[in-house]
């Protein structure tokens, strides 16, 4: 598993170096690649690979899609760690993007890796049709707006120190972040044309798979080591955050993980494309300690 991340973190890293190198210089480069080369697992994509895979789209491609959600989610990372938001101070290991650069640049560096994905899903690099292209480009933009990252960061804070149901809780932990996992999952179906149908089972699988990640962040959050995480952990408890955990325990977080990986399971089975790559990922994001 390890190795096959690795392999796709290298393959997306060498695509975004040499689309940023091709392109004119700005002072904000080197803050758009603290937040693009610092680490990062490339889970989004993965996931990607993964279902592409089961529907034999090419790989080189898939890569590329990747590397425009990888944008995405460097974004929502610069801009979730700002003083206004999370206010936290260390990310991957490092200091975040607003205490090296300060946060003006910070919050528009995050603002250019977000259009930089949109450069990428229309460019030519991206071999497929135009029509495919809006409808990527499309189903990305939903994912980033009021109803995905940028809705869900402000339901996030929004609900901090409330009481909030548990119906409350997932349906912000999948916008803030199971949007992106459905484009990841979505995206393979919309180059293969395939109906919309099928695009809406996807989006479903893709919200879990999100949920079921964000779980797990929380998991870390709460129980996990700095040091290994390399982001300041015990912290959704002390802002008092709406986590699955604060209204469950940790135990019975971990068990309603547990049984959303089996829901996931079961309804790739159903359709029959139950993929051992997949199964393997679904477990990592739950097992993993970063
Ligand atoms: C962290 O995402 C933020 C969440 C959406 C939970 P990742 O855990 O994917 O962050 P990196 O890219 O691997 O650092
Ligand atoms: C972040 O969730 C979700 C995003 C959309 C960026 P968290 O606030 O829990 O992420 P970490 O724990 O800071 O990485
Ligand atoms: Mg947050
Ligand atoms: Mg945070
Ligand atoms: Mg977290």
């Amino acid at each position: 598993m390890q190795k096959k991340l690795n392999r796709i973190a290298k393959d997306t890293n060498s695509f975004l170096k040499s689309f940023i190198k091709k392109q004119k210089k700005s002072e904000l480069i080197i803050p758009m690649k603290y937040g693009l080369f610092s680490g990062g697992k490339k889970i989004r994509s993965k996931i990607l690979i993964d279902i592409g895979s089961l529907f034999k789209v090419n790989y080189k491609s898939l890569i590329i899609i990747g590397s425009a959600v990888e944008c995405i989610h460097a974004y929502s990372l610069i801009h979730d760690d700002l003083p206004c938001m999370d206010n936290d101070l260390i990310r991957r290991g490092k200091p975040s993007a607003h205490v090296k650069f300060g946060e003006s640049t910070a919050v528009l560096a995050g603002n250019s890796l977000l259009t930089m994905a949109f450069e990428i899903l229309s460019h030519k690099d991206l071999n497929i049709s135009e029509k495919i292209k809006i409808n990527l480009i499309n189903k990305i933009s939903e994912s980033s707006g009021h109803l995905g990252i940028a809705g869900g960061q402000y339901l996030d804070l929004s609900f901090e120190h409330k009481k909030v149901s548990k119906k409350k809780i997932t349906q912000m932990e999948i916008k803030k972040t199971g949007k992106l996992f459905s484009f990841c999952c979505v995206a393979p179906l919309i180059l293969k044309k395939k109906s919309a149908k099928e695009i809406k089972k996807f989006d479903n699988i893709g919200a879990d798979i999100g949920l079921l990640f964000q779980v797990a962040d929380d998991l870390i959050d709460n129980k996990g080591s700095s040091l290994i995480a390399g982001k300041k952990t015990g912290k959704d408890k002390k802002k008092g955050k709406a986590t699955l955990i604060s209204l469950l325990g940790h135990k019975d977080t971990i068990k309603y993980a547990n049984r959303l990986i089996l829901k996931i399971n079961n309804k790739l089975k159903k359709y029959s494309l139950k993929s051992k790559d997949l199964s393997e990922t679904l477990d990592y994001i739950l097992n993993r300690n970063k």
